[in-house]
């Protein structure tokens, strides 16, 4: 698959970020935590949750070359002391294995991309030092009118050779809160907690959830298209859009967004 965007992934950076601003609300860390930040991208929640344990040190993982290149400069933007503590590499988490290392295991809209989620959780688990807490957002938006637009227009004869198999994330690998929470209690999770919420984001009209779209779901969409049919695709979805929220003006775009909350038992 073509690689990610960083300007397009940011281009709704403040949305994006409010999951996270969630988990940081609730989150509380040692001074001296180890952090492992699976799909890190641009690395600045990374950077964020270095900040918050003074003495601590956080490693951010991502499989996407032009991700890693911008985390690794904003490290070299760092103050020496940070900087120290701050590291990223350029690694599939799907290979991630530790054994008793960590304090958080954190993945803010990266999992979804994965598909073991079974596999991947109990590898977490074995990561954590006795006490340490998961904490995992993905994306859970299948059901929304973007997502089912696009998979219906990928579903009708034009398009259906070439995008007819391909399905967003969220509907491929993410599965209902109480799988995870019945998964997490099997492997040994203590603590555990698995919910749903819903963001609420103006948009000033369908193109926007378009563009939004773009830095993300659509991937494996445009990819699988010659680029000479790339912009009848966006046409043709942003036309049902409209037609789909009823307007062609402002909007609020809902998103829901799954949390995974669990902590290895300390002992
Ligand atoms: C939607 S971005 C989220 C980035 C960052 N966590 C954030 O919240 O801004 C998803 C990231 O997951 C990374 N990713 C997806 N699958 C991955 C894998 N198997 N191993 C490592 N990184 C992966 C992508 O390269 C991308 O940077």
């Amino acid at each position: 698959m073509a690689d990610w965007d960083p300007d397009l992934y940011h281009r709704f950076r403040r949305y994006r970020d409010e999951p996270v601003a969630m988990i940081l609300a609730r989150l509380a860390l040692a001074s001296d935590a180890r952090i492992i930040d699976l799909g890190c991208g641009t690395g600045e929640h990374t950077v964020e949750l270095a900040q918050r344990c003074a003495a601590g040190s956080a490693l951010g993982l991502d499989s996407s070359a032009a991700m890693i290149d911008r985390a690794t400069a904003l490290r070299a933007s760092l103050p020496a002391d940070l900087q120290a503590r701050v590291a990223f590499a350029r690694a599939d988490f799907r290979d991630f294995a530790a054994d008793r290392e960590y304090d958080l295991i954190f993945s803010n809209a990266a999992f979804q991309w994965a598909r073991d989620h079974r596999d991947l959780l109990a590898r977490c688990f074995r990561a954590l030092r006795p006490g340490g807490l998961l904490v995992i957002q993905m994306p859970a938006n299948d059901r929304e009118t973007a997502q089912l637009t696009i998979h219906a227009l990928a579903s009708e004869a034009s398009w259906q050779a070439a995008l007819g198999t391909i399905r967003t994330p969220s509907d491929a690998t993410v599965r209902a809160p109480a799988e995870y929470a019945a998964m997490l209690a099997e492997i040994g999770f203590t603590d555990i907690d698995c919910h749903y919420h819903v963001f609420r984001h103006p948009m000033d009209g369908p193109a926007e959830v378009v563009e939004w779209s773009r830095a993300t779901v659509l991937r494996p969409y445009l990819d699988a298209l010659p680029a000479d049919r790339h912009d009848d695709f966006i046409a043709e979805l942003t036309r049902r859009l409209e037609h789909g929220y009823g307007t062609s003006g402002p909007l609020v775009f809902e998103f829901r967004r799954l949390f995974l909350w669990a902590r290895s038992a300390a002992n």
